[in-house]
């Protein structure tokens, strides 16, 4: 299971591009099986606010998490997110990505996910 937190699109786009089924995060989602979870970056290198609550609920059965962010804000912040949700829940950043990222981060994902997620 990939679960992902968009606000522009970029997320969502990069969820499209691995083979498995998206779940965006809504108030009420609660898993009970393993997933990966990407999610994009806000204000100066933050966690979204409802990827934080989401995670209060099911930090559990998180595997890993995958970030976007804008490089442009600077190395400090660069998908900040993703450093501080692997570091609160002990997980792997799998991947950082500029933007929309790469063929090369899709397929770096999709291995982690067929290896480590699902596998
Ligand atoms: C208000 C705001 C704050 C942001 N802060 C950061 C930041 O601190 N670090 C970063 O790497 N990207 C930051 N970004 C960039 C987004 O994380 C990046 O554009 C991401 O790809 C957006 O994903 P989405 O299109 O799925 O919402 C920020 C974007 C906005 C609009």
């Amino acid at each position: 299971m990939i679960v992902f937190a968009s606000r522009t699109g970029n997320v969502r786009y990069i969820a499209s591009k691995l083979k498995a089924e998206p779940i965006e995060i809504s108030e009420e989602l609660m898993l009970k099986k393993p997933y990966l979870l990407i999610t994009y970056t806000d204000g100066l290198g933050d966690i979204p606010e409802k990827v934080t609550r989401f995670l209060e609920q099911n930090a559990k059965f998180c595997k890993g998490v995958v970030v976007s962010g804008n490089s442009n804000f600077g190395h400090t912040v660069f998908g900040g997110a993703g450093e501080k949700i692997a570091a609160t829940y002990h997980i792997p950043l799998v991947r950082k990505l500029d933007l929309r990222g790469y063929q090369t981060d899709y397929e770096a994902i999709q291995q982690f996910y067929e290896t480590r997620v699902t596998g």
